[in-house]
């Protein structure tokens, strides 16, 4: 054979392998993912799906009020498939909506009953992946400069002495935020919930758009308390930083951490792969392995020992079914607008 025949049969080749491969991307396709999780975790769960099934994610990080308010911008033309993560009650409200897919997945089974319970409740529109309760901390190097003593209650967040001391997220972009007004108006009542939340406004420094943030802002040094998930609190004791957790003493609210396919998805088949492989053990287990605390939902997968215990935790009988409605929810976050935010300090 000439070299000239030897370099077009390699051609020939290599164009056949191409366009084999190219045609096996082509059969595994792609999955657009909006992730409410933390960015590390969102992104561990992306390359394993990816080795895993050879589908192809572009997935985006936003706080679960932002992925509401895209799909929701969206909704004519959907960009994304699968909504993966993120407080339980936006995904209950896009349910509610019509924005999001029926679904029942053969793991079904191997469920927790509260990640059941969240899927029953929403039509079959979204499936419990995780849970965690509501706490916050306090940084303990900063503490020991100032006369307000250990924070132990929601009541002890109010003190004089905690002036711009304390940070939280805007419940209207972060569900760990929408949380906490479910939380204090379910706890106290709204007239007192209302009340309690207009006096914790004069000692909030900032009001950030993702409920993780206040955890970040401790390690830091940044602000003395920060009102958050105790699971991201717990990411950074666990990275060493000086911080105590703090279920408060009047009893707390709590999470399920959820997941949802969008209605009119355009990988639909992909979504429904995604939603499978994400109530696994093995995929569940990615949590942990990038220092996420939460519960997860599948009965089969360990609960890290990290992980806040929720049955020592005093919880309140949250009506997720109430707050995760659009129009408790619409009606809350407004007011809040109306009454809080704005207030001078
Ligand atoms: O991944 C951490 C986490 O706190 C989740 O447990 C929760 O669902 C989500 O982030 C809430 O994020 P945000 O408050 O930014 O919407």
């Amino acid at each position: 054979m000439s070299v000239k025949t030897n370099l077009f049969a390699a051609t020939m080749l290599a164009g056949a392998m191409a366009g084999l491969s190219a045609g096996t991307a082509q059969a595994q396709g792609a999955l657009v993912m909006y992730c409410g999780v933390q960015e590390e975790w969102c992104r561990a769960m992306t390359t394993a799906f990816e080795r895993e099934t050879g589908v192809k994610v572009s997935m985006t990080r936003k706080s679960a009020g932002e992925v509401f308010a895209q799909i929701k911008a969206e909704a004519a033309n959907p960009r994304a498939d699968i909504w993966w993560g993120g407080t339980g009650d936006p995904h209950m409200q896009a349910a509610e909506e019509g924005l999001t897919e029926e679904y029942k997945s053969p793991k079904m089974g191997e469920l927790q009953d509260w990640a059941v319970r969240q899927w029953e409740q929403s039509k079959q529109r979204t499936v419990g992946i995780y849970s965690g309760a509501l706490g916050f901390g306090y940084n303990t190097e900063l503490a020991k400069s100032n006369n307000a003593g250990e924070p132990k209650c929601w009541a002890d967040l109010l003190k004089a002495e905690l002036k711009d001391e304390v940070q939280v997220a805007d419940p209207n972009s972060s569900g760990t935020a929408y949380t906490l007004l479910a939380t204090i108006v379910q706890l106290m009542g709204e007239d007192k919930g209302f009340e309690y939340l207009k006096a914790l406004h004069k000692n909030v420094n900032q009001y950030t758009k993702s409920g993780a943030a206040p955890a970040r802002a401790m390690a830091l040094g940044e602000t003395m308390a920060g009102i958050a998930f105790m699971h991201d609190i717990m990411t950074q004791v666990a990275d060493k930083a000086p911080i105590k957790i703090v279920a408060p003493c009047e009893g707390t609210g709590y999470e399920i951490g959820s997941m949802s396919i969008i209605k009119g998805a355009k990988n639909l088949d992909n979504a429904k792969k995604f939603y499978d492989w994400a109530l696994t053990p093995a995929a569940q287990k990615l949590g942990a392995e990038t220092k996420q605390f939460q519960v997860p939902s599948n009965k089969g997968t360990p609960i890290p020992p990290e992980a806040p215990k929720l049955n020592e935790i005093k919880l309140i009988n949250f009506d997720f079914a109430k707050y995760g409605s659009s129009e408790e929810r619409k009606r809350l976050l407004s007011k809040w607008d109306n009454e809080v935010k704005n207030l001078p300090k």
